[in-house]
C-alpha cells in the first residue's frame, strides 16, 4: 500500500491506518485474541503499518491483544502504534503510572504516538500539567510524539502553547463525510499548521457501507445502541449519501465503504483510522487506496455529505 509521511512526523506510514477499539470485547461485542491476531495479520499483509489503540478500550485489552499480535507476528520494528491515555487520568501522577501500564500492555519501549483521549472535563486539571507531562515523556524516551484528540480548537491552541520543547502533531476527531462539525474552524486550521486529523468513525460506524437501514439495524448490544447515528430519522437523512456511495462505486468496481474513504483521503492532511472486526473488512478498506474518483463525484459527495451532516440530529429525545 502506498505509504506517506505523517504530517511533520518522520513517520512512514500506510495510506489509511485501522482502529483497534474493535479489539476491546465490550463496545462492540465479544471478541476473541485469535480474532484479533486475525485482524493484524490480515492488515500487515496489504501493508497497513498504522494501529490506533486507548487505555479506555476494553479496560486495556485492546492494547493487550495489539501488542500480543504484533509480537507474535514479529512486526514490532514494521509498525507504528498509537494509543492514548484517559481523559479522566489526565494529571501527572495519574500520566506517569499510566503510561507505564500501557508500556508494558503493549509490550513496547517506546509508544510511537501518545495521545491525550478527551480533554479534561470532570478533574479540572490544568491544561499545561498535562502537555509538559507529555512533554516530560518525550524527553525520556518513553514516547515518540504526542497528539490530542476530541479537543476544541481555543484548548488545542492552548494546549500547544503549554509545550516549549515539542509540538502537537495529531489531532483525533470524529470526521467522515456525514459528520462534518471539524470543517468549521479545526480542518482550516490542522492543514494551516500542519497538524494531521486522523478520522475517527470514517465509516460513521458502519452507516457508510449502506449496510444498515431503519428496518436493518446493528443486532447486537453494541455501543451503536445508543449512537443517534442509528435513529431511524438520521439513517433516513442520511440515505441519500449512501445512494450516492453506491452509484460511485459501482462505476469504479469498488464498495461504498472504499468509496467513502476514498472521499477521506484525497485530502494529504486527513488520516483515516477504520476499524474493523473481520480479515475482510481489512482487505476491503485497504482497497480504498490507490484509486482515485473524478473531481467532479468527489465535489458532488462532499456537498451532499456536508448538506446531509447540518440536518443529522444528535439530540435524540
Ligand atoms: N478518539 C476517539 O474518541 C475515538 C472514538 C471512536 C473511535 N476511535 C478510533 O477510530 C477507530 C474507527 O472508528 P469506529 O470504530 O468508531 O468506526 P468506523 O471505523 O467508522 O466503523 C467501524 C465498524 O464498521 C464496520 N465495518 C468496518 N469496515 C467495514 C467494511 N469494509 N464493510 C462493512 N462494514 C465495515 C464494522 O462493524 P460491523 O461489521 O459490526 O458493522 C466496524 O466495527 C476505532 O477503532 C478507534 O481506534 C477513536
Amino acid at each position: 500500500m502506498e505509504k506517506i509521511r505523517l504530517g511533520r512526523t518522520d513517520m512512514r506510514v500506510s495510506r489509511l491506518g485501522m482502529g483497534a477499539w474493535q479489539f476491546s470485547g465490550d463496545a462492540w461485542g465479544a471478541f476473541s485474541y485469535e480474532q484479533a491476531k486475525a485482524v493484524v495479520a490480515k492488515a500487515l499483509e496489504v501493508g497497513i503499518n498504522f494501529f490506533d489503540t486507548a487505555a479506555v478500550y476494553g479496560r486495556g485489552r485492546s492494547e493487550e491483544f495489539l501488542g500480543r499480535a504484533i509480537r507474535e507476528l514479529g512486526a514490532r520494528d514494521q509498525v507504528y502504534i498509537a494509543t492514548k491515555i484517559h481523559g479522566d487520568w489526565l494529571r501527572r501522577v495519574d500520566i506517569l503510572a499510566s503510561v507505564e501500564n500501557q508500556r508494558r500492555r503493549l509490550g513496547v519501549d517506546a509508544i510511537d504516538l501518545y495521545q491525550v483521549h478527551w480533554p479534561a472535563c470532570w478533574h479540572n486539571t490544568p491544561i499545561c500539567e498535562t502537555m509538559k507531562t507529555l512533554e516530560e515523556l518525550v524527553d525520556r524516551g518513553l514516547v515518540r510524539y504526542i497528539g490530542i484528540s476530541n479537543f476544541p480548537l481555543a484548548l488545542l491552541e492552548h494546549a500547544r502553547s503549554c509545550l516549549s520543547r515539542t509540538d502537537i502533531v495529531t489531532s483525533q476527531n470524529r470526521y467522515n463525510l456525514i459528520e462534518r462539525e471539524a470543517d468549521k474552524e479545526l480542518l482550516p486550521y490542522l492543514r494551516r499548521e500542519g497538524i494531521v486529523l486522523i478520522a475517527w468513525s470514517p465509516l460513521a460506524k458502519g452507516v457508510l457501507t449502506g449496510k444498515y437501514t431503519p428496518e436493518n439495524l446493528p443486532q447486537f448490544e453494541d455501543v451503536r445502541r445508543n449512537d443517534p447515528l442509528f435513529t431511524p430519522g438520521n439513517l433516513k437523512t442520511a440515505a441519500p449519501v449512501v445512494e450516492e456511495l453506491k452509484r460511485i462505486a459501482a462505476k469504479y468496481g469498488k464498495t461504498p465503504a472504499q468509496v467513502a474513504l476514498n472521499w477521506l483521503i484525497r485530502d494529504p492532511w486527513i488520516y483515516p483510522i477504520p476499524g474493523a472486526k473481520t480479515p475482510e473488512q481489512v482487505t476491503e478498506n485497504a482497497g480504498a487506496v490507490g484509486w482515485l474518483m473524478s473531481d467532479d463525484e468527489w465535489r458532488t459527495l462532499d456537498r451532499l455529505g456536508w448538506d446531509i451532516s447540518q440536518r443529522i440530529l444528535y439530540v435524540t429525545w
